[in-house]
């Protein structure tokens, strides 16, 4: 992982922390229906995490056959304890250091790809790309800021007015985990915002580019090879 993302006591604080994130449910549901709507085979997914995102697939998906990859083995671990389906292989594995013999019909990840700087997004979608048959599908749910600087200030003060949900559960400590784990995410190093990240999407040679759904700067947002 970079130098900022989620660590493993974020990863135990879970269920608390999500109670600040309104769109999460939404968010994987959306994700998951895209998917049963492109159809396909073999899906692949990065940086699955304890599997929130693999869930919702396979719920909405129940014959595609899912390969859920993340470079922690604690999460695969969890991940492998907690689904349980005969279509879901779980693997630790370095999305940086990925190269498979077979492509995918789908690539997809969720609260993945701004974890990193831009120049890693960019090795990391050019992976993607490249793991994708003809005409597959690229979906992602992440955090994707607006174009318009007056509305990417005010979804960030509304995310940090949600974080006060923490200090009622007597937990300053995860809302100044959170407020300093988001104050990275949103470093110019790393944001994603729609237009560049289109254009970078573009240039590596994705088509039919399009957010499905977007709720403040969560969104779906998916591609084809
Ligand atoms: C914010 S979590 C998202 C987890 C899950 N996808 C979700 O939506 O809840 C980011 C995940 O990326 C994983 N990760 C970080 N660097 C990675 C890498 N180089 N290759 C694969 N996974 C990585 C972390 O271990 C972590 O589980």
């Amino acid at each position: 992982m970079v130098k900022h993302g989620f660590n493993k006591e974020l990863n135990k604080d879970y269920k608390l922390i999500i109670k600040a994130w309104p769109f999460d449910a939404l968010m994987r549901k959306i994700q998951a229906l895209e998917i049963r709507k492109f159809g396909g085979k073999y899906l692949i997914e990065f940086g699955c995490g304890s599997g929130e995102a693999t869930k919702q697939i396979i719920k909405y998906n129940p014959k595609l056959r899912i390969f859920a990859t993340d470079k922690d083995p604690h999460v695969i671990k969890n991940a492998k304890n907690s689904i349980k389906s005969k279509n879901a292989t779980f693997q630790t594995i370095d999305a940086f250091k990925f190269k498979s013999a077979k492509k995918y019909d789908i690539v997809t990840s969720s609260h993945f790809i701004h974890n990193f700087v831009h120049k890693k997004q960019l090795i990391l979608l050019k992976m993607m790309y490249n793991e994708l048959n003809h005409n597959g599908l690229f979906i992602i749910v992440d955090k994707i800021w607006p174009d318009n600087p007056v509305l990417r200030k005010k979804y960030w003060q509304r995310m940090k007015n949600r974080f006060k949900i923490y200090d009622r559960h007597d937990r300053s400590d995860l809302r100044d985990a959170m407020l300093e784990h988001e104050t990275i995410d949103r470093a110019r190093v790393s944001v994603i915002i729609e237009a560049q990240f289109k254009d970078t999407l573009k240039k590596i040679g994705f088509k039919d580019i399009k957010i499905v759904i977007r709720k403040e700067q969560d969104v779906v947002l998916l591609a084809k090879k």
